[in-house]
Parts: structure tokens; sequence; C-alpha cells
């Protein structure tokens, strides 16, 4: 990886797959910007980074289940930073934890869609103006091959809720805004994916719902770091990978009737409109 001069903001890695992905871009050079709820797991992450002689971190502490969260990382990253070559969405919440109910964000939505998609959705969008300044710079969306097709009258899950469907459906949401902004970059230089990383990794997420993990932190992490400096993976662009694998998602992620109504209820529960 030739990460030097590059600055990098990972959401989530404060924990998990998201902690080992920073570590690794910092190791490569990078100037990397933690993101996550917790300060004292940030210091002990940019402790670590600082010890092996990887750089001067910056941690950005914002909880996005709020959108106004969101807002907040993104303007301080504009404000304090003069460019952005990647952008990772990852931070998320599993399906049972916290709890296996359904929850509701601070904005009125349900709470994995609100996190694990509108967030990102949100961070995106906000973060291009710098993203599209630095090209060549890519955007990855950490998604799951747990996808679930959304009901466009029941986005909420206000009937039939499951923990994993709410989860699935914020999973295939991220896919489905990859493909589109993809189209909507194309020739910008900047460049979006998506992936399932790996299966159950032994991570809080997975620990929490009482899963005997299956796949390694570094196997997941690994094929983030594939999409997000991989030089095969130059110009690609509104593709979804299984681990290192090209793959295809869900058959709703290629409806592009669905991908609109989902940008334009996107843009209107965001208060966005696109440019
Ligand atoms: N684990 C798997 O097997 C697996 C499989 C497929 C996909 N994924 C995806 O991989 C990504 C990372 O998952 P993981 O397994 O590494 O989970 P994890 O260990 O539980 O880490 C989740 C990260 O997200 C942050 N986060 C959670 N809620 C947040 C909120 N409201 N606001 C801000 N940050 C928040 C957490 O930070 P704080 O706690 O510090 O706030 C933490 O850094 C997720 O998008 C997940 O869906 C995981």
């Amino acid at each position: 990886m030739k990460m030097a001069g590059k600055t990098v903001l990972i959401t989530g890695s404060t924990d998990g797959v998201g902690r080992y992905v920073a570590a690794k871009l910092a190791a490569a050079g990078a100037n990397v910007l933690i993101h996550g709820r917790d300060e004292a797991r940030a210091k002990t992450l940019a402790d670590e980074i600082r010890r092996d002689g990887h750089g001067e971190p910056t941690f950005y502490q914002a909880d996005l289940s709020s959108l106004a969260g969101a807002h907040k990382l993104a303007e301080t990253v504009l404000a304090k930073h003069k460019r952005l070559d990647l952008f990772v969405s990852n931070a998320g919440i599993g399906s049972t934890s916290p709890g296996s109910t359904r929850q509701i964000s601070a904005d009125g939505h349900e709470l994995r869609f609100a996190v694990n998609y509108l967030s990102g959705f949100l961070l995106a969008r906000l973060l291009l103006p710098l993203l599209k300044a630095s090209a060549p710079s890519r955007i990855v969306n950490v998604a799951s091959l747990g996808q679930h097709p959304l009901d466009f009258d029941d986005v909420m899950l206000t009937k039939g809720y499951t923990g994993t469907r709410a989860y699935a459906q914020s999973k295939l949401a991220q896919i489905m805004f990859t493909i589109d902004l993809a189209q909507e970059l194309s020739g910008s230089g900047v460049t979006v994916n998506a992936l399932h990383p790996a299966t159950y990794m032994n991570t809080t997420m997975v620990r929490e719902g009482g899963i005997t993990p299956i796949s390694t932190v570094e196997q997941g992490g690994d094929a983030i770091l594939h999409l997000a400096a991989g030089e095969d993976m130059t110009g690609k662009t509104g593709l979804f990978f299984n681990g290192m694998q090209p793959s295809k998602a869900n058959p709703q992620a290629y409806d592009g009737v669905a991908r609109q109504r989902l940008l334009t209820l996107s843009l209107q529960l965001t208060g966005l409109s696109v440019a």
C-alpha cells in the first residue's frame, strides 16, 4: 500500500475491523482520522499508532445515531483537513446489539437504517467536495452479504420488525447507494465500492450477538484494504465484493426504480438535495 501523504477517515475505527484497517493504513503512512463514540478505545488505538512510529492520528467523536452527529463529523473534517483521499464508511450496529427490539434514532428513524445506512449516506454526500478536490480518491462502504429488499411502504419497519431484517435492509441500502453514487461520480476521479468483508469475524458485534466467530478481523480487514488501497482497484467503481472477489448483491440493488426511490427518500430524510 502506498498511503504516504494521504488522509483517510474510517468511521467505527475504535473497535473491530475498522480499528484493524485504521492501524494498517497508519502503518502504510496515511494520516488517519479515527472515528467512534468511545474516547478511551480511540486513545488506545492512537497511542498504539504513535508508539509504533506510524504518525499522529486524530480522533473525532460523533454518535452516528443522529443526523446531527454526522453533520458535526463532516463539518469538523471539512474545517480541519485540506484533503481527504479515502472515506471508509464502516461504523455499524448488528442485528441484536443494542437490543433486538425495534428502536428509533434521535431523528425518529429505525435505528439500524439510521446508523448503518443513513449516516453514511449523509457523510459521503457532505464530504464529496473534499473527496473530489483530492481526486483520485475512494469511498468504501462496508456492507454485508446479509441483505433484505426494502419495502418502500414501510422502510422504518413499523410492522414485522426483526433485528436481522433491519440489519439486512440497511446493508442492501448501502450497496444501492454505492451503485448510484458511482454513476453520479463517473469521470470525477472519485470511486465508490461496497463489500462484505468476511463472515462472522471475531468482533464485538458478532460476540454480542451470541455467534461463534468463523473469520478473523484480519481476513475482513484485508478485504476492506483491497478496495481502499489496492492498485488493481484503480478506476473501478460501483462494484460489490464478497471478501476479495467481485460478487452480486441482492437483485434489488440492480433495480434502478428502487434505487431512485431510496435516493429520493434519503435526500428527504437528510434534508439534502443533489446539486
Ligand atoms: N463482524 C462481521 O462479521 C461483519 C460481517 C459483515 C459486515 N460487517 C460490517 O463491518 C462493519 C464493522 O463491524 P464490526 O464487526 O467491526 O463491529 P464492531 O466491532 O462492533 O465495531 C463497530 C464500530 O462502529 C462504531 N459504532 C457503532 N455504533 C455507532 C454509532 N451510533 N455512532 C458512531 N459509531 C458507532 C463503534 O464505535 P464505538 O463503540 O466506539 O462508538 C465501533 O467502532 C459494520 O458495518 C458491520 O455491519 C461485519
